[in-house]
């Protein structure tokens, strides 16, 4: 395989939502946490823990959190019982925010013929976060609760340090805070002591190049608009 640059490897990370069955190796992933594992943090506290899932414990997970889903959309009052451990978003949502979430809800979804409305289909979409969009593996990456925001920060650059290496052996991921909503049945699930704290999930694998969802291109910002210069 070729090498690619830190710009092909940064460029070419996607979001993917489906994956082929073709499995990872246990060397790889240490490689990935290997190098995810360089990345800055303040005075060095290495905030990460991880937790990899694979086989039929993903499969377990998986089917656990479904139901618990299913069961939602079946009677929402259940989701009060359903809640992460952290604000990942804003309870009251602003612009220029709410237009880009807006403008990538309905990107994804109009790709896929979803439309307003469309609640069972909406539901199935959502519903393959929770299969880790067929993914062989699903990392879940935890924090000491009493550790401070700042190491969020440095929880980003590990994530993101991990998802350009995995790049580079020619795997794709994607970031999934979509499992905090069931961290009350992840935790204990993978055994996180009660000091932890779920940030996120994460599916590992090979893109499957075949499915329309992972034509899904998001656009950016600018720099020329989102920086002043001081001069
Ligand atoms: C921490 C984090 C959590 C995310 N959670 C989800 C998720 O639960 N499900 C999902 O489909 N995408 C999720 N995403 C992907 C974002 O939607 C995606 O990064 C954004 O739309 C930009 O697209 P790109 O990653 O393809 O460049 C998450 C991204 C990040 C950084």
């Amino acid at each position: 395989m070729k090498s690619l640059t830190p710009a092909d490897a940064i460029s070419s990370r996607m979001s993917v939502r489906a994956f082929t069955e073709e499995g990872v190796s246990k060397e790889t992933i240490i490689k990935l946490l290997n190098l995810a594992a360089r990345a800055p943090s303040g005075t060095n506290t290495q905030p990460w823990k991880v937790y990899v899932l694979e086989g039929e414990k993903l499969q377990d997970l998986c089917n656990q959190v479904c139901t618990a889903y299913d069961s939602i959309a079946a009677n929402p009052e259940l989701a009060k019982e359903f809640k992460p451990a952290y604000d990942y978003y804003p309870t009251k949502w602003f612009s220029p925010y709410i237009d880009r979430r807006r403008e990538n809800g309905w990107g994804l979804y109009g790709l896929l013929g979803i439309t307003k409305g469309d609640k069972d289909k909406m539901h199935a979409q959502h519903r393959k976060n929770f299969t880790a969009f067929g993914a062989p593996i699903c990392l879940f990456f935890t924090i000491d609760k009493e550790l401070g925001k700042g190491s969020m920060l440095d929880y980003g650059m590990f994530l993101q340090n991990f998802m350009i290496a995995a790049r580079g052996e020619g795997l794709d991921t994607c970031p999934q805070a979509a499992w905090n909503d069931y961290s009350k049945m992840i935790l204990p699930f993978i055994g996180a002591a009660d000091n932890e704290m779920l940030v996120c999930g994460m599916a590992l694998g090979y893109a499957d190049q075949s499915e329309i969802v992972n034509t899904f291109h998001t656009p950016r910002v600018g720099a020329e608009e989102f920086t002043t210069w001081i001069t």
